[in-house]
């Protein structure tokens, strides 16, 4: 498949999304185009109209071997076939077993590890809570702003990227505390890198010498880049300020790689963009499983010990597809070298979109780290003043050319396509956006009426 541009009809897709939206609750799906997937394979989706796309948004990182990706098809077809599940929680299955083997063995570090499933990366926030609190018999947590770490209680609470996902619902779990996460592209005047990740270290200590007794912190938990935040990445420096931080405190350090991990970044974990760091406790889910409901927390074996039976159980979690899917979606990463092509083809989309940057007034900023990254819009390079109106104007212009991609925060193109994606459908899409960002400039895009609330 190859993807077709222009001139789609949506009048499927519309006619069932007005149907849906009769019984689909609002708060499950942020808004953005009448888009109702049919099909996928590799980084091409077809829609129930038949118009297909390149997928610069992967299922939220959430199929980083493709869609339909072979290997992982067959291992959950022959799978499916055997045993579709039993629970975990009371007896064994081999998926499960090699499973958790795999990944206790593939994560940074060697001091021995531990693993337990979840059905979603958001459980898997939550037993860093309940782990960290356990081992270290403290209560609090410190997270980041503008992280997103899921929507169940716990990883809400630790999250602080919307006020959608406070509002109405409180109390959330105490005893979390959040400090600013460093931002490079908003530096102040005369700024090194080394100035701001000093200046953000002090803004993380801040609590500990007014209201935070370090030896009541039961870990750090940080994304190494932050996802829904906009793509960002914190300084080397600043990574080991706190780590080291956390070591002279007893304070456990947590890495969430749901967004990140599983070779998106050009490395099989994000915190591998720092140099050696070895998490006490991390948070693995979406491409886990390319998108199959399963993921892991991945801790130090003392401390996946300190809970016991039934602290961390849920019926369907480790199931044995997911876990074939797993296995299977490990095996593809490695068979077409995946983590070198994320490398390879990310600095290639990132010196287009430098060149782009070059041409174009609103592209502030390119943060590339693998085939993934955030492209900043503003409304100009001085001002630096984000620029939603834009954003939401270039991804409707790609949607309608054949392009699916959505924005972070209002203003920021959140790239992250299937690290399979070609060359060619590369290029297509890198000259979609091009074009679209000259048809925005030049006042050819309006949005549709209907389209008021798109976005984050
Ligand atoms: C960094 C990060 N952590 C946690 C989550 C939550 O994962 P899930 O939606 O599978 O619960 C997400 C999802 O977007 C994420 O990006």
């Amino acid at each position: 498949m190859g993807a077709q541009t222009v001139g789609h009809n949506h009048e499927k897709d519309k006619r069932l999304i007005d149907r849906e939206n009769q019984y689909f609750a609002t708060a499950g799906r942020i808004n953005y185009y009448d888009l109702v997937i049919d099909s996928a394979h590799g980084a091409i989706l077809k829609d129930v109209d038949g118009n297909e796309y390149i997928d610069l948004l992967a299922s939220a990182s959430a199929t980083n071997v493709g869609h339909t990706n072979d290997l992982v098809v067959k291992a959950i077809q022959d799978q499916a076939e055997k045993l579709i599940h039993y629970t975990p929680a009371y007896f064994h299955h081999v998926p499960e077993q090699e499973l958790a083997e795999k990944l206790a063995k593939v994560a940074p570090g060697s001091t021995p590890k531990k693993v337990a499933f979840g059905n979603s990366g958001s459980e898997s926030n939550d037993a860093i809570i309940k782990f960290s609190r356990a081992y270290t018999g403290r209560q609090y947590i410190v997270s980041y702003m503008n992280s997103y770490h899921g929507s169940t209680y716990g990883s809400m609470a630790l999250s602080g990227v919307s006020l959608n996902m406070t509002r109405k619902m409180g109390p959330l779990m105490p005893g979390v505390v959040h400090v600013p996460y460093p931002d490079l592209y908003r530096r102040e005047a005369g700024e090194s890198e080394h100035d701001v990740a000093v200046r953000f270290f002090e803004a993380f200590k801040q609590p500990f010498e007014s209201f935070l007794p370090a030896d009541e912190v039961a870990c750090v938990l940080i994304e190494p880049i932050q996802g829904d935040g906009g793509l960002v990445k914190a300084p080397e420096e600043y990574m080991q300020l706190v780590y080291n931080f956390c070591h002279e405190h007893g304070i456990l350090f947590a890495v969430d790689e749901i967004n990140q991990g599983m070779g998106r970044t050009g490395h099989m974990w994000g915190i591998q963009n720092y140099h050696d760091i070895e998490p006490d406790l991390m948070s693995v889910g979406k491409s886990l499983a390319s998108g199959m409901p399963l993921s892991a927390v991945i801790g130090k074996a003392d401390i996946m010990e300190s809970l016991a039976a039934p602290a961390h159980v849920f019926t369907t979690s480790g199931n044995p597809v997911c876990c074939a899917a797993a296995l299977a979606t490990l095996d593809a990463l490695e068979k077409d070298d995946l983590i070198e092509k994320s490398k390879v083809d990310g600095e290639y989309a990132k010196q287009r979109f430098e060149d782009m940057k070059e041409h174009h007034e609103n592209v502030g900023d390119v943060r590339m780290f693998g085939l993934n990254g955030g492209i900043e819009l503003v409304t100009d390079k001085i001002s630096k003043k984000a620029d939603p109106d834009f954003a939401t104007k270039v991804i409707s212009y790609a949607f309608e050319h054949g392009v699916v991609m959505i924005t972070l925060r209002g203003n920021i193109l959140r790239f992250q396509p299937p690290l399979v994606i070609t060359r060619q459908e590369l290029d297509q899409a890198l000259d979609v956006l091009d074009e679209a960002f000259t048809a925005v400039e030049n006042g050819e895009v309006s949005l549709p009426d209907t389209d008021t609330k798109i976005g984050w």
